[in-house]
């Protein structure tokens, strides 16, 4: 059977940036003879619409079904005054706890073309190709206890950081999976110096390399070094395994190293299903954007890209994925821009489909 993909585009630009991944789609069918069986569904606030619920129960089931899932984005002011329960991201919500997608990959990488819109020294940044691996469904967001409590005559707002052994392990492993695959060198962040929690993640992340890895190079390095470190000289670095919190911070930090929210991919990985590969969920950083929704404005290249992580790590197709970041990279060189690419200096931008072809073209002749 042909590998199977589940879209859900969502709301706002979501549909609109998911069309130029469709046409990319259809390209490897016609032109490279691989084929996906693609289905399509609702998913965050048009789901609601059309359901009464971000997400059915029927579409959550296709989703732990196929071998990947490419979602747009959800939400948007017309679904602000819903209730909690039915907020669009509680359907993202709902994929992410139900898949159990631990592992969230955010590469920050820098196209040659666009160093200059770094807040950085273009040196710094050029090339940059690294990828932070956040533990994304344990510790401080989650821990109990939890609340707003009253201790005598005062408030106390409470989080509890708390990793397991196995929560722990799990990350580590899709970490050095993930190191393999690119350059053999893994760094893990924690603050092992004043947290229980840190200390145990040191001693897990070094015993399953020890055990299991022993081929990465591995490091370690407290959290708050680690942010200097990322901007002092963040091409010292490939993959970075860190915990929910500090990952939230640390791969927000990254991404503006490279620019702009639009170019900006993810996966979310979860366990190995029956045929070897983890359950997946790939999806570009940015929201829906109401802002530039329905104007063609939009930038297509961080869900262009997240297509490419689905291709590398759903499918073992390294190489087509590799082509179209390079196609990507080719039409960035040419000086093809949508508005968010664009400096103060301005020009000409192209719409979202027109980036889609511009992209296509250079696969085309790749
Ligand atoms: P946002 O990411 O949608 O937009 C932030 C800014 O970046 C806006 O000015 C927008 O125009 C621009 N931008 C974002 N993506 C772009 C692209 N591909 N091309 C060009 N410009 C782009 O974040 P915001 O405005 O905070 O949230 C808007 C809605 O999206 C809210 O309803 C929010 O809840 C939702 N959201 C959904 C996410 C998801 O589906 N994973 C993630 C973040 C926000
Ligand atoms: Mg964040």
């Amino acid at each position: 059977a042909n590998p199977s993909i589940l879209i859900l585009a969502g709301d706002g630009i979501g549909p609109e940036v998911m069309a130029e991944v469709k046409k990319i789609i259809g390209w490897f069918g016609t032109k490279r003879g691989i084929a996906f069986d693609v289905t399509e569904d609702l998913v965050g606030g048009c789901a609601y619409d059309a359901h009464g619920t971000p997400l059915t129960d029927a579409t959550m089931a296709k989703a732990q079904e196929v071998d990947a899932v490419l979602l747009g984005a959800v939400g948007g002011p017309k679904y602000d005054v819903l209730d909690f329960s039915v907020k669009p991201e509680r359907g993202l919500l709902r994929l992410r706890k139900e898949m159990d997608l631990f592992s969230n990959l955010r590469p920050a990488q820098c196209f040659d073309a666009l160093a200059d819109f770094s807040s950085l020294k273009k040196d710094v940044v050029a090339g940059l190709d690294i990828v932070i691996v956040r533990e994304l469904t344990s510790g401080v967001y989650f821990g109990e206890p939890r609340g707003i409590f009253t201790e005598g005559n005062e408030r106390v707002g409470i989080n509890t950081q708390r990793y397991t052994e196995s929560e722990i392990a799990r990350v580590a492993r899709s970490a050095f999976e993930l190191a393999r695959r690119r350059n053999n060198k893994v760094c893990s962040m924690e603050k092992a110096n004043v947290m229980e929690s840190g200390i145990l993640w040191r001693q897990v992340v070094q015993e399953v390399h020890d055990k299991e890895y022993p081929d990465v190079e591995l490091s370690h390095m407290y959290a708050d070094a680690g942010a200097m470190q990322l901007c002092r000289w963040p091409k010292q670095f490939d993959v970075i395994v860190t915990d929910n919190l500090f990952g939230d911070l640390l791969s927000d930090m990254a991404a503006m190293l490279t620019g702009s929210l639009g170019m900006l991919p993810s996966a979310s990985l979860g366990q190995p299903m029956a045929n070897g590969r983890p359950k997946a969920l790939y999806e570009p950083v940015h929201g829906s954007a109401p802002d530039i929704a329905g104007q063609g404005k939009a930038n297509p290249i961080a869900c262009v890209l997240s297509f490419a992580m689905a291709l590398r790590y759903s499918f073992d197709l390294g190489d087509e994925a590799a082509r179209v970041e390079k196609a990507v990279e080719k039409v960035l060189a040419d000086g093809v821009r949508t508005a968010d690419l664009m400096g103060p200096e301005g020009g000409k931008p192209v719409t979202t489909s027109q980036m889609g072809d511009a992209i296509i073209a250079a696969l085309d002749a790749s």
